[in-house]
């Protein structure tokens, strides 16, 4: 989310009142913006760029600010919330907590950490043994990339290899940003690790004609590798792989084929396989995991977001050989394992199973999928590529004259979607990210994707205009 400044001069927008939107007030709300100078005025602009709504309560699928607006939310707060705002599971489950006035422990232990680990390792697949908790995602990746190379170490000193994908989202910190392979966002460090290689994604438009099913995936992957090797890279010193499951910016997926041969390879050179299930995880793409799409099985899992459906948690999961090799008590965090962070884990975990959530995303989604294929037909001149898998999907724009990826419309299209009751995943770059609530109820789906529809033909009509 950068490159484009949301107009905070309110607008009188035409009055929305339908059974799951209400828009009231001219967008921005006139009284909304002593709180968005207060910001500017005392946050670092970095935190900045979002489209200017405040949020007062945000309950399923709605979210309503104070001044009596609310909006159908497709973005899950970025993948979060699957199990609904304010979920009523977890918040009778953090009330009960905070009534027991527990609200840290460190590393001490508490019930809820043990009862929530229990079922955590209960729903995963029987690879996954054990866990260690973390806050943030960015902070899981980490870890991963330590538990891969402590891992290759214990193989041989030299096997301290990690390959990624160039524009890849792992988090911010400074390891994570290594990973991206985007020299521009890693410039701050001043030096790369000599240890971390990106392959170049696989993009579907790489198969010449996108979407020819004679392509030779497995060849493309090993062919990358070649040239990883060609630079000086050992095949024998690749410690692990780290995959975002999917490209985040664009809900893109790799093809299966190439991530069969990933495994493969791997296999063969003794290297661990990390799938970053932080965005993808927990029901999104209608599977528990969205590594499951591809039909492999990883060593390694690092997850966020949707684990707790609120609170800041993070983990990662592997066997109990790789997830004890750093030492006893050598690891640990201050926040990590929180026990309100727990309790809420542990209820969103007990909300996805009880709901069929997971099942709910598959089904939901095929209706997204096909109402946007609809959507597609009608603007190709627009519209590049639908990408995702469940309620999850992302739209490529391109610019109707020169066929170049196009972000200034999908830009417009999210403030107009605002003005009108909707609120989008806006990437700031080329594409718009769709992710509701797996919770949404099919005909608030329906709706939202109808305002999305009206928000690209007014902007393309305006276009047409100006
Ligand atoms: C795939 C992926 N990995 C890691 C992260 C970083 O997570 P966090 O922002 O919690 O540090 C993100 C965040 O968007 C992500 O999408």
């Amino acid at each position: 989310m950068s490159g484009y400044y949301f107009s905070m001069i309110p607008q009188d927008v035409p009055q929305v009142v339908s059974k799951h939107r209400h828009i009231k007030t001219q967008i921005p709300v006139p009284e909304s913006l002593p709180f968005f100078s207060d910001l500017d005025r005392y946050e670092s602009r970095s935190m900045h760029g979002q489209l200017p709504v405040v949020w007062d309560r945000a309950e399923g699928y709605q979210v309503f600010d104070p001044w009596g607006n609310c909006w159908i939310d497709f973005t899950s707060t970025i993948f979060v919330t699957n199990t609904g705002h304010a979920n009523e599971k977890i918040v009778d489950s953090l009330i009960s907590s905070i009534n027991r006035r527990l609200l840290h422990t460190y590393t001490f232990i508490s019930k809820v950490r043990a009862e929530f680990l229990k079922k955590l390792i209960e729903i995963l697949p029987a690879q996954f043994e054990k866990a260690f908790l973390l806050s943030a995602g960015t902070e899981a990746t980490e870890c991963a990339v330590k538990l891969m190379r402590l891992h290759g170490q214990s193989i041989h000193p030299n096997k301290l290899g990690i390959i990624s994908f160039r524009g890849g989202m792992h988090g911010r910190t400074m390891g994570a940003e290594m990973l991206k392979g985007d020299p521009k966002q890693s410039e701050w460090i001043g030096y790369m690790d000599p240890n971390i290689y990106h392959l170049p994604f696989p993009y579907p438009w790489c198969a010449k004609e996108p979407g020819n099913s004679q392509y030779d995936w497995g060849q493309h992957f090993l062919a990358d590798m070649e040239n990883l090797k060609f630079k000086g890279m050992k095949f024998e010193n690749i410690a692990g792989f780290i995959i975002e499951s999917y490209l985040g910016w664009g809900a893109i997926f790799y093809p299966e084929a190439y991530i069969k041969s990933l495994v493969q390879f791997a296999r063969q050179y003794n290297c661990l396989i990390t799938f970053d299930e932080i965005q993808g995880g927990f029901g999104r793409t209608g599977k528990l995991f969205c590594y499951q799409h591809y039909g492999v099985e990883p060593d390694l899992l690092c997850l966020g977001k949707a684990i707790s459906g609120s609170l800041p948690l993070s983990a990662v999961v592997g066997s109990k050989d790789i997830m004890d090799l750093p030492a006893f008590g050598s690891m640990s965090s201050t926040h990590s394992a929180n026990p309100l962070c727990c309790a809420a884990a542990l209820a969103n975990l007990e909300a996805i199973e009880a709901d069929n959530l997971i099942e709910a995303a598959a089904a939901k989604g095929a209706l997204l999928h096909q109402l946007l294929q609809d959507i597609k037909n009608k603007y190709s001149h627009r519209i590049s590529y639908i990408f995702g898998k469940g309620l999850l999907a992302g739209v490529l724009f391109k610019d109707p004259q020169t066929g170049e990826p196009d972000s200034l419309f999908p830009s417009l299209v999210c403030e107009r979607a605002m003005q009108k009751g909707l609120l989008l995943v806006h990437t700031g770059r080329e594409s718009i990210k769709i992710g509701p609530p797996l919770t949404i109820p099919e005909e608030a789906l329906i709706e939202g994707i109808e305002v999305f529809a009206e928000s690209i033909q007014e902007i393309e009509n305006e276009s047409a205009k100006s």
